[in-house]
């Protein structure tokens, strides 16, 4: 079992329910889940051992959502000790913007110049693929849950 912590970025709450839905099927699994819609520093630092599952949307011209705004600013200006800690990444966008996945590009590389360690490979959600994003997440994270 391990512990993770998801945080979430979301305009219009897509991402939110997709967050939702990971963190359904990752208790399933007997790990131990919380959800954040405003990570702060703290709630990074706040356990080593938690994996932390990025889950949220792009807006604006490849831009973070506002709650989610504040971390990425964390780790690019305060450069938080987080080298070697573990983390996956969903990213819900859309393929017609120029800016396509953008700020989810940057929150991982973000992480990575960190030398925190990607789990998986990222899932991107393109809502002009007209896949259904639970079906998507849901298959995901199962495969993903197995890496952790
Ligand atoms: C005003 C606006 C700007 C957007 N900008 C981008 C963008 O730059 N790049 C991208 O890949 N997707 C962009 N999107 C698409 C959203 O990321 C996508 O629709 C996502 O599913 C919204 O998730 P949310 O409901 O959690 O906010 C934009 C959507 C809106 C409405």
């Amino acid at each position: 079992m391990s512990k993770v912590q998801i945080f979430i970025g979301s305009v219009y709450g897509g991402a939110e329910q997709v967050g939702e839905l990971v963190g359904e099927e990752l208790r399933k699994l007997g790990h131990d889940v919380s959800l954040n819609t405003y990570a702060r520093a703290e709630d990074l630092a706040r356990d080593p051992d938690e994996i932390i599952l990025l889950c949220h949307s792009n807006t604006g011209s490849g831009e973070l959502p506002d709650n989610i705004q504040p971390l990425y600013l964390h780790l690019t200006r305060d450069y938080p000790r987080i080298a070697g800690r573990r983390y996956g990444v969903i990213n819900l966008a859309d393929s017609s913007y120029m800016s396509f996945n953008e700020g989810g590009k940057a929150l991982d590389a973000a992480f990575a110049d960190l030398g925190a360690i990607r789990v998986g490979e990222p899932l991107v959600i393109d809502a002009c693929s007209g896949d259904d994003p639970a079906t998507l997440a849901r298959d995901w994270v199962n495969e993903w849950a197995r890496l952790i």
